[in-house]
């Protein structure tokens, strides 16, 4: 059985800086408290030219420069996104267009929102290890502004979300020391409803008629969710996946050196590290800039940790994600 290693990384966020004062114009919130919630101080909106796919291409190009590799090096894609492009094809059938191959490739499309990464790197790692591919694209770009109620009536879940894009390079490894030790997903769709974004929907048997009907259809087509359901869950979910693939591969909780957690509320974490007995310098967050960017924020959190300096070759990483579905995982990396 061969084994893969996480080999590089790279992203890509919209140029407009969003801050918390920019959205107190917009609705009834205050700095201090989406700051004392949830951590934020500043997002990233997209503007003009910039789409899924755009984003994705330039953390796709950024990865690949850092793994020193072209388009026909790479021999899958895996993507991830909320809202795509196009409602089909899948964005990753876009990448592969936009990369440059002179080749064909499998281009899979997941939809695993906050934990799609962890979904994908799964994949990505199930694959190489049986031998079937040496290298993999894995990338989640994602767009929440363009669909966020920016009125008082959503400003629970409008403050919190910012686009943005972060990309993989995974591939075949020969190093004891730098490799994927396992990855843990799982998914509870009895709490589908506690986090969602129903409209538009293949039942809407007349979608234009749903588009129009008035403002208690219109609320549909903005994201619901029950916030301090949501969070009561991510508190015990990810200590409880990140403890199950520890276990696994006997790894001790203190012998972690750096803990990259969804970027979902600096409160999570910190509970989640307190709980899990992880000092806080042991985990690093990007909360603070992006907000919650779903698929995209382990790898742009990632990315800034190796380039702040805080993740090293040889470094035992622990990646955990939850979100809608719910749908949870985490993952233990040799970096
Ligand atoms: O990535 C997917 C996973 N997502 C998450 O894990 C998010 C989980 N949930 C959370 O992070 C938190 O529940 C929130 C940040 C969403 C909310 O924090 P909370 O401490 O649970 O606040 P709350 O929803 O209980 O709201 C407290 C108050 C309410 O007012 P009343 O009813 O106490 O008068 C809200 O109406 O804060 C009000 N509120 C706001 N006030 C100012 C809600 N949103 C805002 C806002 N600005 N943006």
């Amino acid at each position: 059985m061969y084994k893969s290693r996480l080999r590089s990384t790279g992203i890509c966020v919209p140029k407009k800086v969003v801050t918390n004062q920019d959205l107190e114009k917009l609705m009834d919130t205050s700095d201090e408290w989406i700051q004392q919630r949830s951590g934020i101080k500043e997002r990233r909106w997209i503007g003009e030219g910039e789409t899924t796919l755009s984003m994705a291409v330039e953390a796709s190009k950024q990865a690949m420069q850092n793994a020193e590799v072209q388009a026909d090096d790479i021999d899958a894609i895996v993507f991830g996104c909320l809202v795509s492009d196009y409602i089909f094809p899948g964005t990753g059938c876009l990448l592969q267009r936009e990369l440059g191959f002179s080749k064909t490739v499998p281009a899979l499309d997941i939809r695993n929102q906050c934990s799609g990464f962890l979904y994908g790197l799964s994949v990505a790692d199930a694959w190489i290890r049986a031998g079937f591919y040496k290298r993999v694209l894995l990338v989640g770009s994602e767009i929440h502004s363009t669909s966020l109620d920016k009125s008082t009536r959503g400003r629970d879940i409008s403050v919190l979300f910012g686009d943005g894009a972060g990309a993989v390079i995974v591939e075949r490894s020969d190093k004891d020391d730098q490799y994927i030790l396992g990855t843990a997903i799982h998914s509870e769709g009895q709490y589908a409803e506690k986090l969602t974004l129903p409209k538009p929907s293949s039942n809407d048997l007349d979608k234009y008629g749903a588009l129009i009907r008035g403002e208690d259809e219109a609320r549909n087509f903005y994201p619901f969710m029950d916030g301090k359901f949501v969070f009561k869950n991510a508190v015990r979910r990810m200590p409880e996946a990140l403890k199950e693939v520890c276990d696994q591969h006997s790894i001790a909780l203190e012998n972690i050196d750096c803990v990259i957690p969804h970027q979902a509320n600096i409160r999570i974490n910190q509970m989640i590290l307190e709980g899990l007995g992880i000092p806080l310098e042991k985990s690093h967050h990007t909360i603070h800039k992006y907000g919650n960017t779903t698929m995209a924020s382990i790898p742009l959190t990632l990315h800034d940790a190796i380039q702040a300096g805080k993740v090293k070759e040889g470094d035992t990483l622990a990646l955990i994600a939850f979100g809608a579905g719910f749908t949870w995982g985490a993952s233990l990396v040799k970096f």
